[in-house]
């Protein structure tokens, strides 16, 4: 196909050359009816591209041209059978691919790290969750990967379980080894489908790992506006192979979706595959090679550490997207949220995200040089003021995953009630409790809280750890479904 061709750009461009007098919604009318204090600061072209399913601009629920055509393009990109824009991020791209695979009352494997919106599409479908732990890699204390190993256990205990989702790249850039989950998983006659929301521009680059779908993935999500051009909120779900529904997955898609999708999200999409495509390579490559001179200047400053290629093999982990930064400062007694606070406030630095142990900053192939300096040089800074303070962390190995009295959808449906958490132990939960560091859910609704699950928790109420989920954050009171 010709990659340089946008259909969905080219086609609303067509439809403002036109510019009909205009009787539908959005009642912008074109650029006219946006607040002047909005097109006076950027101009009025952007707003011209806030349309709907006018004559010419395709429907996404039900697409015959443009938005067809745009689709299949990207299809040709990521190397899948067929690929559905979507509007509602990765989010609703899980949603689907869960509720797609796996129906009431059926099993599917979810990482215990997922993303919510694994919970979220387990509420829609009905399936019963089998969990499967990541591995923990003790250096950044970072979540790891899942092994094919742990795979064929599931499917060795579970040989009716319809499917494994995998979170590969995470957030923080650990790969899990797709091609022997996806052997593990056809073996067993299920699928292999890979929340791939941060791995877009991997399939642009032989210095980082392979994409999922060229690894044997059956289907993956990936939300472009990630770190491959496009704006928030625009993804795409690409099948990668016949042993999925496409037409159940685009049913599910009506489900999770907008009757009312923006044009301009879609057609970023379209924009940004088109980057992609032509010059994709290239701006990867600008992207890695950012980054490692960013690695290379923070191995050298005193102190602090920058995750590397190091952990892989470790944890399941099977490899590294090197343009994501995990920055530790552990060993001059800062905590990845002091450090990036510091970062922020006192350098004009704003990195992703932290967590107890680490600061994350993402490099895409729009940073500049100068950005990476400014990051190096506030490191520096830190370095030199800080004195070596205590090492930070915690071993304490997880309790085991607790039973299950609900699935996820009887869970939420169930009505619920709130008590002391000192009278938890026993009773089914209603609220999902993960204990940062390392951040993994110790307990999800529906399951029961069992002796090992209150007494980790407890452990890090009393020292007033974070404790991420519950509605009451110190956790005096907690919500369980009613017996
Ligand atoms: C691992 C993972 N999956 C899915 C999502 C949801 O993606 P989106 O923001 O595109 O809805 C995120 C968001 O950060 C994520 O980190």
């Amino acid at each position: 196909m010709d990659q340089d061709r946008t259909p969905l750009f080219d086609a609303i461009r067509e439809y403002n050359r036109i510019r009909p007098a205009y009787f539908r919604i959005p009642g912008h009318r074109y650029e006219r009816g946006v607040s002047s204090r909005w097109t006076e600061l950027v101009g009025g072209e952007i707003f011209k591209f806030d349309l709907t399913e006018t004559p010419l601009l395709d429907d996404l629920h039900h697409p015959e041209s443009a938005i067809k055509e745009a689709q299949e393009l990207a299809a040709e990109v990521f190397g899948a059978l067929r690929s559905f824009f979507l509007v509602n991020g990765t989010t609703c791209g899980n949603e689907a691919m869960i509720a797609s695979t796996a129906f009431e009352g059926q099993k599917i494997a979810i990482p215990r790290n997922a993303h919510k919106s694994a919970l979220m599409g387990l509420i829609i479908s009905g399936a019963r969750p089998i969990y499967v732990m990541p591995g923990l890699s003790s250096e950044f204390g970072l979540q790891g990967g899942i092994s094919p190993q742990a795979a064929d256990a599931v499917f060795r205990e579970n040989p009716d379980c319809k499917g494994l989702m995998v979170v590969s790249p995470t957030y923080y850039g650990i790969c899990s080894d797709i091609r022997g989950l996806s052997e593990s998983c056809h073996r067993h006659g299920a699928a292999l489908i890979v929340d791939e929301a941060h791995g877009a521009h991997m399939y642009f680059s032989e210095r980082l790992p392979d994409g999922a779908l060229a690894q044997g993935a059956d289907m993956c999500a990936q939300s472009i506006h990630k770190v491959t051009g496009s704006l928030t909120q625009s993804s795409m779900l690409h099948i990668g192979s016949g042993l999925v529904d496409g037409d159940r997955v685009e049913a599910t898609l009506h489900i999770v979706q907008s009757t009312s999708p923006s044009y301009l999200l879609m057609t970023s999409l379209d924009l940004a595959r088109r980057e992609l495509a032509l010059n994709g390579r290239g701006l990867i490559a600008n992207a890695v090679d950012l980054a490692l001179y960013a690695r290379n200047a923070i191995d050298g400053i005193d102190g602090i550490a920058c995750a590397g290629e190091g952990i892989t093999g470790t944890a399941g982990i099977a490899g590294m997207d090197t343009t994501r930064l995990v920055i530790s400062a552990g060993r001059i007694g800062l905590t990845g949220f002091e450090l990036k606070r510091i970062l922020y406030e006192g350098y004009g630095v704003d990195l992703e995200l932290s967590d107890h142990a680490n600061a994350l900053a993402i490099v895409t192939f729009a940073n500049t040089r100068e950005d990476i300096d400014r990051l190096i040089a506030a490191l520096r800074d830190i370095g030199e003021k800080r004195g070596g303070g205590p090492p930070i962390g915690d071993g304490t190995p997880l309790p085991p995953i607790p039973p299950y009295a609900l699935s996820p959808r009887e869970a939420y449906f169930a009505s619920k009630r709130i008590i002391p958490w000192q009278d938890a132990r026993g009773k089914v939960a209603s609220e999902m409790i993960a204990p940062y560091p390392p951040g993994i859910p110790v307990i999800y609704p529906g399951e029961i809280v069992s002796d090992e699950v209150w007494e980790y928790v407890e452990a890090f109420r009393l020292r007033k750890g974070h404790l991420h989920g519950p509605a009451d954050g110190g956790l005096d009171s907690y919500k369980v479904i009613d017996a």
